[in-house]
């Protein structure tokens, strides 16, 4: 009974594991999700496309790096519905991380 319960467990475990795996093209290291290609069709021309998937932000972020390419590095300007792609993928697949340091001590843990 014990047993049964607990392969259960690893069974639904490892399924939700699944799920969250992401597939990478093994070519770009782009994951690939709605709107890769259009990712792997504009943003690797100038420089690797590991530039891209190192970099995380939120949409606003996203939106601001590629005005400050289109401004200063040459970068085209998009139809309105590739941008949305560009957009949507990069906010999704590389969204702004949350803060990974811890919260600090608080006052009465600290020293005199
Ligand atoms: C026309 C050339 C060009 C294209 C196309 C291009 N970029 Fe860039 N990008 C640059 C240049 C130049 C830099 C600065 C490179 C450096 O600092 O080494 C840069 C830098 C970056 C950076 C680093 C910015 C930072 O603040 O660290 C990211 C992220 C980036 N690009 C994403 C993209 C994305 C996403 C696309 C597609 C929408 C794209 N690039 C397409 C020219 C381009």
């Amino acid at each position: 009974m014990r047993l049964a319960g607990l392969t259960l467990l690893l069974l639904v475990a490892s399924v939700e594991a699944a799920a969250e795996e992401k597939v990478i093209d093994a070519q770009t290291g782009l994951v690939i999700a709605p709107g890769w290609q259009d990712v792997r069709a504009h943003c690797g021309g100038c420089h690797s496309h590991a530039l891209v998937t190192q970099q995380r932000a939120d949409r606003d972020t996203w939106l601001a790096m590629i005005r400050w390419m289109q401004a200063t590095q040459n970068l085209w300007q998009f139809q309105p519905e590739t941008e949305q792609s560009i957009l949507d993928y990069l906010s999704e697949q590389y969204p702004a991380r949350r803060g990974q340091r811890r919260q600090p001590l608080a006052e009465d843990l600290l020293p005199p």
